[in-house]
């Protein structure tokens, strides 16, 4: 099968065996079934996130779980339950319909539901962690469903249990979010004040938040319907305040923002752009003209071809700056 409609870097890699399911006893049988066998097995949800440098040589099994309902409420709360394989912008907008909050920061986000808790999704000031209630998942080799509550999935930066220890054990079948009925707004990110100001909005509302992440988020990340990517390829790196130190009297204008610790977290995209690879473009694969930090497939690049580019911004950020920077995107 060819995983390019299933990719939005556009890749044209194989997968030996793909297929879809729509409940856990569904993927219970894919699991047992003949073609699989022996096989190495990966669950995928929008594709938004990965990157296929060879063939897949297993079955990909691709989450299409549906559903949104409400299972519970208190005084101050609402707790909402999505379908792994829901839309992760149409469970958001979902959300802000019903004047539920917590999670209209992180609209327009690609990718799907069973997605967000693998590396705690965040933009603009807000990460699923500050909302996530708890999860189902499935453990593909017990046969299990087990409950996760957010502790249990130590949540991070860009990071969770799924990505460390419990790598492709588990497939995540719903997710539980806590969402509140007289949201308190996160503003806290510049770029949105501006737009706010921008759009005339006096009295922000959770809809107002929305818009206006995203106005701002159309204005520079590519439309992977149009240039093939996945988000942000890199991290931003955290350096200790000596380190930040050191490279702030070497470069003024460095863009750092401090994080717990007292470390600082740095702008990766920033110091790309100073290394002169912003618009890049070699054969179809380049860097992003309006942000740095995203590679993109302009049309035929194969998932080796974006992989060495990557390789080139890396080294050449480390040989600059003497910070390494990690990618973000899960590389196949
Ligand atoms: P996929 O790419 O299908 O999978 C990602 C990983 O999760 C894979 O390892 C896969 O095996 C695993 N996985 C997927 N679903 C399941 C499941 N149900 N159970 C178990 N494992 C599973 N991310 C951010 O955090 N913030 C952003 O602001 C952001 N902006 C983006 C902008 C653009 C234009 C693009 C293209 C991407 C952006 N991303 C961003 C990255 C991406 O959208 C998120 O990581 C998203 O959560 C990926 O979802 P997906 O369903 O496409 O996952
Ligand atoms: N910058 C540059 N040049 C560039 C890109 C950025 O100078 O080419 C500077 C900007 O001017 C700004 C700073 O870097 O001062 C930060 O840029 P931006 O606000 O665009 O955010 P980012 O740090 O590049 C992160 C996330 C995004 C998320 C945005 C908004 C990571 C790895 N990326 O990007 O997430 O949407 O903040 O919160 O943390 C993703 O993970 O895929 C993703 C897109």
């Amino acid at each position: 099968v060819s995983l390019r409609p299933y990719n939005t870097f556009g890749i044209a890699a194989q997968a030996r065996f793909f297929s879809s399911f729509s409940n856990a006893m569904e993927l219970e049988e894919l699991l047992k079934a003949p073609q699989l066998k022996g096989l190495p097995h990966m669950i995928l949800g929008g594709g938004s996130n990965v990157l296929f440098t060879r063939n897949y040589e297993g079955g990909l099994l691709k989450n299409e779980m549906k559903g949104i309902s409400v299972t519970g409420e208190d005084d101050s709360s609402v707790y909402v339950k999505a379908g792994a394989g829901e839309s992760w912008h149409g469970f958001v907008m979902d959300c802000i319909k019903h004047n539920r909050g917590g999670l209209e920061n992180l609209s327009l986000i690609p990718g799907n539901v069973g997605a967000s808790p693998m590396q705690n999704i965040g933009a603009y000031g807000v990460e699923i962690k500050d909302c996530f209630h708890e999860l189902e998942a499935y453990h593909l080799q017990d046969h299990t469903v087990v409950k996760f509550n957010n502790a249990d999935c130590q949540f991070g930066y860009r990071e969770s249990v799924f990505k460390r220890q419990y790598k492709g054990r588990f497939a995540i079948l719903s997710v539980t979010f806590r969402l509140s009925k007289s949201p308190k707004l996160n503003t806290s990110y510049g770029a949105i004040e501006e737009e706010l100001k921008q759009m005339g909005v006096q009295e922000p509302t959770i809809q107002a938040i929305s818009q206006a992440v995203i106005n701002i988020r159309s204005s520079k990340l590519p439309d992977p319907a149009k240039i093939g990517n996945a988000g942000s390829f890199f991290k931003n790196p955290t350096v200790s305040a000596a380190k930040h130190n050191e490279l702030k009297a070497a470069f003024p204008n460095i863009v750092a923002y401090p994080v717990a610790g007292g470390d600082f977290k740095l702008a990766a995209g920033w110091m790309i752009e100073q290394c002169g690879w912003k618009g890049f473009r070699e054969g179809d694969a380049g860097v992003h003209a309006r942000q740095a930090l995203v590679l993109v497939n302009y049309a035929d690049a194969s998932g080796n071809d974006i992989y060495d580019l990557s390789q080139r911004v890396l080294d050449s950020v480390a040989e600059k700056f003497g910070v390494e920077l990690e990618r973000e995107v899960n590389i196949i």
